[in-house]
């Protein structure tokens, strides 16, 4: 084990850093890579492994404890292969071990890893494990982010291990976080990427996380935080219902109509006193985007017509904002056509699972003239007075 990776005695992260990796879920942009966390919990009797790593780097956690004669327990908090992967090798290695996991993990990890059903135990919410001297608790968590989610509690150093929650996509060389912009927004944009579809559950289970006393919060990617409270308060913040004077305006334009809408509409809402995040959808990063979807009030769909809908691009955009199930409680669709378009209904079709209050589409043929931008001015309008009305402004 390293010693700069020691969080106690006998308590150390055994993980791996994946420095250069850029996308995860075939999606989501990495600009700091991840890290796949493990980690080794020691007691005077037994020893534990919490979680794996992903199979690509199993042999980083091996190294990591290559010394270690015995482990008699892994513990599966998550059977999503980036932290279960590495769970065959590890009993191929160490023939005693068992996996301790939830009901719906044992049969997911079975399914996904073919690993034999005799060497996986499993455990019920509230179970507690003795290690001699250190005392493991598990606590289920379901859908945070998948159904057999659960985070491990080590009763006497106050570590919560908390799997998927709490994480970021951040490759450090550095055990523990720090407030620094930079891992703010990663652990946001995890939130905004991964947790955020599972808000209002999510909001439960930090209300039953008050009842710890929590010193570590060790997640399964990106650095450790040491100094827990500032990341659970910004949960607390992000699963609420409050929203931010903020508009997100995702947009494609093919030849400048839709752009010269979008940028005036900026500029009017901006006069009204209202944030405007634009995202040009042929550059976006679909993490930024999903970053601001987590505290706006209001989201404008900018999009020219394309084969009777939306351009595809702005489709995607809007069926991950639904997916993504953000606070936002308006909306509006904008964008210019040549002769006959379905794209509102068609938009506002593909959100209705954020139950937004939709108001009027504004949508011209060809370029904007005169009386659009005036219409274009009324919607600023009715957007900075429902802001108003949601005592955001
Ligand atoms: C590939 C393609 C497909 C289009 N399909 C439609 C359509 O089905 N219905 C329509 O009204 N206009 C359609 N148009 C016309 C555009 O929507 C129209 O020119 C619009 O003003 C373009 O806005 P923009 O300048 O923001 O790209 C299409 C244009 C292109 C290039
Ligand atoms: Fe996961
Ligand atoms: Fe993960």
């Amino acid at each position: 084990m390293l010693e700069s990776k020691k969080m106690r005695d006998g308590v150390y992260w055994v993980g791996a850093n994946d420095w250069d990796r850029r996308m995860f879920d075939a999606l989501i942009p990495l600009p700091d890579g991840t890290s796949y966390n493990a980690y080794l919990v020691q007691g005077k009797e037994k020893t534990a492994l919490i979680d794996s790593v992903d199979p690509l780097f199993a042999d980083v956690l091996m190294n990591h404890i290559k010394d270690v004669a015995k482990i008699d327990y892994v513990i599966s908090n998550h059977a999503e292969q980036d932290h279960s992967g590495t769970i065959p090798a590890v009993l191929s290695k160490y023939p005693a071990a068992k996996v301790l996991t939830h009901p719906k993990g044992k049969t997911l990890l079975m399914s996904h890893l073919s690993i034999d059903e005799e060497r996986i135990e499993v455990v019920e919410d509230g179970d507690t494990l003795d290690l001699g001297g250190r005392t493991l608790e598990f606590i289920f968590m379901p859908w945070v982010h998948w159904p057999e989610t659960m985070v491990t509690y080590l009763v006497e150093d106050r570590i919560l291990f908390s799997c998927d929650l709490f994480g970021s996509h951040l490759a450090t060389s550095k055990l523990y976080s720090s407030k620094e912009e930079k891992v703010t927004e990663a652990i946001k944009r995890y939130y905004a990427e991964v947790m955020m579809p599972f808000r209002s559950l999510i909001r439960k289970h930090l209300a039953k996380l008050d009842n710890f006393d929590i010193e570590i919060i060790a997640p399964s990617h990106g650095p450790v935080h040491n100094e827990p409270e500032f990341v659970i308060k910004s949960h607390k913040e992000w699963v609420g219902e409050e929203n931010k004077n903020i508009v997100v305006m995702p947009f494609i334009s093919m030849h400048g109509s839709t752009l010269s809408m979008v940028d005036y509409l900026t500029d009017a809402l901006s006069e009204e006193g209202v944030e405007v995040v634009r995202y040009d959808l042929t550059v976006t990063d679909a993490g930024r985007y999903a970053v601001s979807l987590v505290d706006a009030a209001t989201i404008v769909v900018a999009t020219p017509s394309f084969l009777t809908g939306a351009h595809p691009l702005v489709v995607s955009a809007a069926f991950l904002a639904n997916a993504l199930r953000p606070k936002l409680k308006h909306g509006v669709v904008i964008g210019s056509y040549g002769w006959g378009t379905r794209m509102a209904d068609q938009i506002t079709d593909l959100m209705k699972g954020l139950k937004l209050d939709m108001f009027d589409p504004v949508l011209i043929k060809g370029a904007p003239v005169k009386e659009n931008f005036e219409a274009l001015d009324a919607l600023a309008a009715t957007i900075k007075a429902k802001h108003v009305e949601l005592g955001i402004v």
